[in-house]
């Protein structure tokens, strides 16, 4: 059975403490409806933008080739390295559980042929990818990810509209203090001259690295910038930065981004050892967080290889993800979560009188009226707390003499008066009032 870390359950309903009963695996928890809720607000605002900024929505399978990740996300990433969740199929077919979304649409780009499209193409998703990491505050090993790409341009003016959703986004769920952290990691021209010489200053502070980084210094050291090791993140201030590396092309593309996200008045600051942890990344690379949090809410940028990677033609892109439950931590803090309301609330007192009740939820159903119930609570007291608790404004009563006479006992909870009116009228007394509570409101 799993161990939950300290923090894990901290703004989550208290659980009772049950013995010898499974947990779910650790790192994924289960997602509740108030939590639905703020996920459903989220997607809202996901969706309204995608069709503003013409994002099509695209599912791939949560399940891919492991070789799609090796080759996409990289050999040289930590997510390759150490956070795969793979397994073997009965048919021994290698497959592992998506740790991001980027790969997955270039495979299903290539393979729907969508290069065929009009060009740029834009497709988002939304839905759960795994990491296997050691879970903490806002790092799971199941979590979400709403996920933006566009195919095909290498125009910069891409890349800060991808930056403008994203912040349009957060702003759109009332996040303050935000901050656009950027960088531009180079191209296959100018890229390995800068390798070359974080390669040389790195070697020459070898004793100051942590396991990991020796080894990164063989592969990729460019990871040694994204290694959270204090004596490695210590060596950072001296390191070569990309920026005095850049060639023409590269320093032209990142200049033109400043000066649109400048032109849009997006708050941004250069951060040279920005690198990101996915190794297809070109130039421009970004993430956004809080200012007073380190953990990013989105990051993302331009690759425009990894098509030509994966088997396709060349074809620049760029794109970038927001983590959902980032998100969600942020709105249970920034509001108050509150259970379903109704307006409406029916209670039953007996057997017939429920007969009758379910009828009566099925006319407001299709009047289009929200109604709620308790029936499962037998006493009239005990149903009416729970109409109060919903915040409901009409209860209708029925017990054994109304079901009998086809009445309803209809009472105004804020006016704390009642009156028994002929079921058959119950729609249209609900909406005369519904028009009656809107007038006053005016007033
Ligand atoms: P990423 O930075 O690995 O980028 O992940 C994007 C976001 O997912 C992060 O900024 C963070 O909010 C969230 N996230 C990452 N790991 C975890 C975790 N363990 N638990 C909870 N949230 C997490 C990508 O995945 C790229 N595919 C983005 C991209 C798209 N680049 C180009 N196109």
């Amino acid at each position: 059975m799993g161990r939950r870390p300290k923090d894990f359950f901290k703004n989550k309903i208290k659980r009772p403490k049950m013995k010898n009963i499974l947990l779910a695996p650790k790192g994924m928890p289960d997602i509740l409806p108030e939590e639905n809720a703020l996920r459903r607000k989220i997607f809202k605002v996901v969706e309204e933008l995608a069709e503003f900024y013409g994002f099509g929505q695209i599912e791939t399978p949560i399940l891919e080739e492991t070789k799609l990740f090796l080759h996409g996300t990289g050999p040289t990433s930590d997510v390759v390295q150490k956070q795969m969740f793979n397994l073997k199929t009965p048919g021994k077919d290698q497959l592992s559980l998506r740790p991001e979304f980027t790969p997955n649409i270039i495979r299903a780009y290539l393979e729907n042929g969508m290069f065929n499209w009009s060009k740029p193409v834009k497709l988002f998703s939304w839905g759960p990818v795994f990491r296997y990491e050691q879970p903490q505050r806002g790092r799971y090993r199941q979590f979400w990810q709403c996920n933006f790409e566009i195919l095909g341009s290498s125009d910069p003016v891409y890349d800060v509209l991808i930056i403008q959703l994203f912040y349009n986004l957060f702003t759109e769920l009332k996040l303050k203090n935000l901050v656009i952290e950027i960088n531009t990691i180079g191209c296959d021209n100018c890229r390995p001259l800068w390798h070359k010489e974080l390669k040389n200053y790195f070697r020459s502070k070898r004793k100051f690295l942590c396991t990991d980084c020796k080894n990164r210094l063989k592969t990729n050291p460019l990871r040694i910038l994204d290694c959270k090791n204090e004596s490695c993140q210590a060596l950072k201030a001296d390191a070569p930065k990309m920026l005095d590396y850049l060639c023409p092309e590269c320093r032209h593309h990142f200049k033109q981004v400043l000066e649109y996200l400048e032109g849009l008045g997006l708050p941004y600051t250069i951060n040279p050892y920005l690198v990101r942890g996915l190794d297809y990344y070109t130039k421009t690379v970004f993430e956004i967080r809080k200012s007073d949090d380190n953990l990013a809410l989105c990051g993302g940028g331009r690759y425009d290889y990894l098509v030509e990677m994966l088997g396709g033609k060349p074809t620049p892109a760029v794109g970038g993800a927001a983590g959902v439950e980032r998100l969600v931590e942020l709105l249970k803090k920034n509001q108050k979560i509150e259970g379903p309301k109704s307006k409406v609330f029916i209670v039953a007192i007996g057997e017939l009188a429920k007969q009758k009740a379910l009828k009566y939820l099925e006319i407001l159903r299709k009047a289009n009226i929200q109604a709620g119930e308790s029936f499962a609570h037998e006493s009239l007291k005990a149903q009416l707390r729970q109409a109060d608790k919903m915040g409901a404004h009409y209860v209708i009563i029925i017990g054994q003499k109304e079901a009998l006479d086809n009445t309803v006992i209809l009472r105004d909870m804020r006016a704390s008066v009642q009156e028994i009116i002929n079921g058959d009228t119950l729609v249209d007394a609900l909406k005369k009032r519904f028009k009656n509570d809107i007038i006053k409101t005016i007033e």
